[in-house]
């Protein structure tokens, strides 16, 4: 095996563990528990709480992790993710995923902005189905909710070294741009 083999094949054991998050979780014991969540996320007119039916699990996790440790600063997620356990939040995570996209979905006319490829080499082809799952499915989002984490990864209010090299650079224009692009493609719904 050459080097760019072993790191091929690391890479894929690394997504085969982190891709078993949603086969972990009890997606029945997770709907049970969304009561809770609903009164904000299943709400279409709240343009800030974001979309989460089809998110990928392996993203749903870790975005509650920051908000439990405070690496996302937002205080009401934050008490409402300290109150579940790991067990609880696998379990919302495979509930929630369950409502993916097919990657068969047709696609309106819908101009693609520039620097919208760059993105979809980690977010996937638009969007939807990421080709890391650590990183978030965009397609479907609200674009008002996509617009403020472009701008706190640019800032590092929402600190990610990944994102934050990605949209580091990006003007307010070019964020508004791609966020109603990836806003109006089929993909995440509200949940
Ligand atoms: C009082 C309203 C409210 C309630 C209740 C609520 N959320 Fe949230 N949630 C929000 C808002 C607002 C955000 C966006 C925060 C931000 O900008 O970081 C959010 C963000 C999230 C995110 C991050 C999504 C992403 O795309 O990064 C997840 C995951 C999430 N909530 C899960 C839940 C779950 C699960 C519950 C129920 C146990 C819940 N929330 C209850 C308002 C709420
Ligand atoms: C190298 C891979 C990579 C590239 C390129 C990339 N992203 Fe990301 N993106 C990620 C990862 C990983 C996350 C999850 C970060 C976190 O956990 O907060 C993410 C998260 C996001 C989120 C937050 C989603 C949510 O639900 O809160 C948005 C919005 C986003 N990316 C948009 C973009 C846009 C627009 C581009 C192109 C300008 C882009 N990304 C390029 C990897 C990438």
């Amino acid at each position: 095996m050459n080097t760019s083999h072993r790191v091929l094949a690391c890479w894929i054991l690394a997504i085969a563990a982190v891709t078993s998050h949603a086969a972990e979780g009890d997606a029945e014991a997770g709907r049970r528990k969304t009561v809770t969540c609903n009164g904000c996320h299943g709400q279409a007119s709240m343009k800030a709480v974001p979309n989460l039916g089809g998110q990928s699990a392996t993203y749903f996790i870790a975005a509650m992790r920051a908000y439990q440790d405070g690496r996302r600063g937002h205080a009401t997620m934050r008490d409402v993710a300290k109150a579940y356990s790991d067990k609880e939040l696998k379990n919302f995570a495979a509930y929630y995923a369950q409502f993916a996209a097919s990657a068969e979905t047709p696609v309106p006319g819908n101009e693609t902005p520039a620097g919208a490829r760059a993105c979809e080499t980690c977010h996937g082809v638009l969007g939807r189905v990421p080709v890391n799952p650590d990183s978030a499915v965009l397609a479907g989002q609200k674009p008002v909710y996509l617009k403020t984490a472009l701008r706190e990864y640019r800032e590092g209010t929402r600190p990610h070294a990944v994102m934050r090299e990605a949209a580091g650079d990006l003007q307010d224009a070019e964020i508004d741009a791609l966020a109603e692009y990836f806003a109006g493609l089929p993909g995440l719904v509200v949940k």
